[in-house]
């Protein structure tokens, strides 16, 4: 299939996993995913195992993501982390502006562009994550909350930096429910995504940036979600705990770009 844009598929593994169980899931994803390199395929496991973790990817292609950061590089943030301690374990991603930090800690998208430009300083690539809950959905809102959280997290990010960012676009109803967006209704958003950052960036580097889906992604529906044309990868939760799973995921994603 003809997409000039590379897959990526990251696992968030939340709160979840010591570093040692970290370590064990780490090796098995290795193992499943194989040495290959037409996907980008990329781990985000809790701050505490991002060391051991950094060094069981050591001589994979599969890349390190950190879960969340602080803006500042140093200060008074107490149980905070920076974009430097994270670069210093190879870390390649950070996944910012995540529902539940928006719900649990009132992460709001002025601070959460903070983050972003704080990320691309430090030479951390942002996946930003957006989406609208069930109440907005259905008061017919989607395209508008996308936006204002889109806008609202890019503020004065110059054009160079834009076209390595990556998107999540995350519907919150969707996120460990086992419900998915239809194909249909997440390519629909991806392609207001698009037209939002052409608009921002210009064409050229509006389809250069990666939008992810995420939202019970699992190896039963990845196919034909990864097949619509703005869909570029996916943001695995539930399914990314089991490197099986997250393999097969990967896979499909592979076979697409075989095609
Ligand atoms: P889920 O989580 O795959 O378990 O729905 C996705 C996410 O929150 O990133």
């Amino acid at each position: 299939m003809e997409k000039h844009r590379k897959y990526i598929i990251a696992g968030n593994w939340k709160l979840n996993k010591t570093a040692g169980e970290s370590v064990e899931l780490s090796e098995s994803v290795v193992k499943e995913v194989g040495d290959q390199s037409n996907v980008e395929v990329v781990l985000c496991p809790p701050f505490t195992s991002l060391d051991a973790v950094s060094t069981a990817l050591e001589d994979s292609p599969v890349k390190l993501g950190a879960q969340n950061m602080h803006p500042s590089a140093s200060g008074a943030y107490t149980g905070e982390i920076s974009a430097e301690m994270l670069r210093y374990f190879y870390a390649t991603y950070v996944i910012l502006g995540h529902s539940e930090r928006r719900k649990q800690f009132q992460e709001s998208d002025a601070f959460i562009n903070e983050k972003v430009l704080a990320a691309f300083a430090n030479n951390l690539k942002p996946i930003l994550c957006v989406g609208e809950t069930l109440e907005q959905r259905e008061a017919d809102q989607t395209l508008e909350v996308v936006d204002t959280q889109i806008r609202g997290g890019l503020v004065n990010l110059p054009e160079k930096d834009a076209e390595t960012l990556v998107i999540a676009y995350e519907p919150v109803w969707a996120i460990g429910t086992g419900k998915t967006a239809t194909p249909e209704m997440a390519q629909e958003v991806h392609a207001s995504i698009r037209n939002i950052l052409t608009d921002l960036f210009g064409d050229e580097v509006a389809q250069k940036v990666r939008i992810q889906y995420g939202g019970s992604m699992n190896p039963g529906n990845a196919k034909e979600l990864l097949f619509q044309p703005d869909i570029d990868g996916g943001l695995i939760g539930g399914a990314a705990l089991d490197a099986k799973s997250f393999a097969e995921i990967v896979n499909a994603a592979r076979a697409l770009e075989e095609e």
